[in-house]
């Protein structure tokens, strides 16, 4: 896997992480089958990656489902898995071709063994890519993560004593990646529903009442811009409250 590409300029997010919410609810307005929403959610994966690119984005990580999403009915589960497995076919060589790396968070279980072939194989072709990196989070949930993530520090032996930050996150699916500057979630609801719960520490966040197939290109633009007015202090009191001692 190569590395993260250089960060770019402070008002851009280096790393953007979407809960892309609102698929169900955009079919059903119009009447549509949930799996059509689904569709048009996936045709929106394309245009808002290359418009991230655009950007300067240089880390997309986007939630395409859930761990908890297995309680769905069992035709909208398939439908999803048949998607991701048409959706990876399709666009793998567009994405290589524009330099970009697919990588996955989460796990592979479970998923159709076609479709975790073709994962991989995307994973393996795109892996010296470096313009832009973009995570699939798929069979993906947090606590499952800290979960996995405590056992391994375990099998590894590491004594509670270098157990520290640093030494959790190297054990996270996304031991390779920044934490997240941004993450935006459609549809109007205002919650993390067990996404990158260690890693959301510090990012900001940006809630959007459009569906996700919706969401174009200038909404991103306007949740960049958004990032961009935010002051970031991570726990440090704000550049106005510190007395200028020359004053
Ligand atoms: C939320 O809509 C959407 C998801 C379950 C995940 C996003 C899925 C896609 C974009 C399609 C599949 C993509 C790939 C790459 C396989 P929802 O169904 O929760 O909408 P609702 O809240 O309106 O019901």
């Amino acid at each position: 896997m190569s590395a993260v590409p250089n960060a770019p300029p402070a008002t851009i997010p280096h790393h953007v992480a979407i809960i892309m919410d609102g698929n169900g609810r955009w079919a059903a307005q119009r009447g549509l089958p949930r799996i059509e929403g689904h569709e048009r959610g996936t045709d929106n994966i394309r245009r808002i990656t290359f418009a991230a690119g655009e950007l300067g984005i240089k880390c997309l990580t986007l939630w395409a489902f859930s761990t908890e999403n297995w309680r769905r009915p069992p035709d909208e589960i398939r439908g999803i898995m048949r998607i991701l497995g048409e959706v990876i076919l399709r666009e793998t060589e567009e994405l290589h071709r524009q330099g970009a790396q697919l990588r996955h968070i989460g796990s592979l279980d479970g998923l159709p063994d076609d479709t975790r072939r073709a994962v991989l194989e995307a994973i393996e072709l795109t892996k010296a890519n470096n313009k832009l990196v973009l995570t699939l989070a798929f069979n993906y949930g947090g606590r499952q993560e800290m979960v996995e993530a405590i056992r391994a520090l375990v099998a590894a032996g590491l004594t509670a004593d270098e157990i520290d930050e640093p030494a959790i996150a190297r054990f996270l699916y996304t031991r390779d990646l920044p934490d997240p500057d941004l993450i935006v979630r459609t549809s109007g609801e205002h919650r993390m529903s067990n996404f990158l719960l260690w890693q959301a520490a510090y990012a900001e966040l940006f809630f959007t009442p459009i569906l996700w197939p919706d969401f174009g290109p200038d909404d991103l633009c306007a949740a960049v811009a958004e990032f961009g007015r935010r002051e970031r202090r991570f726990g440090r009191v704000s550049a106005e409250l510190v007395s200028d001692p020359t004053a």
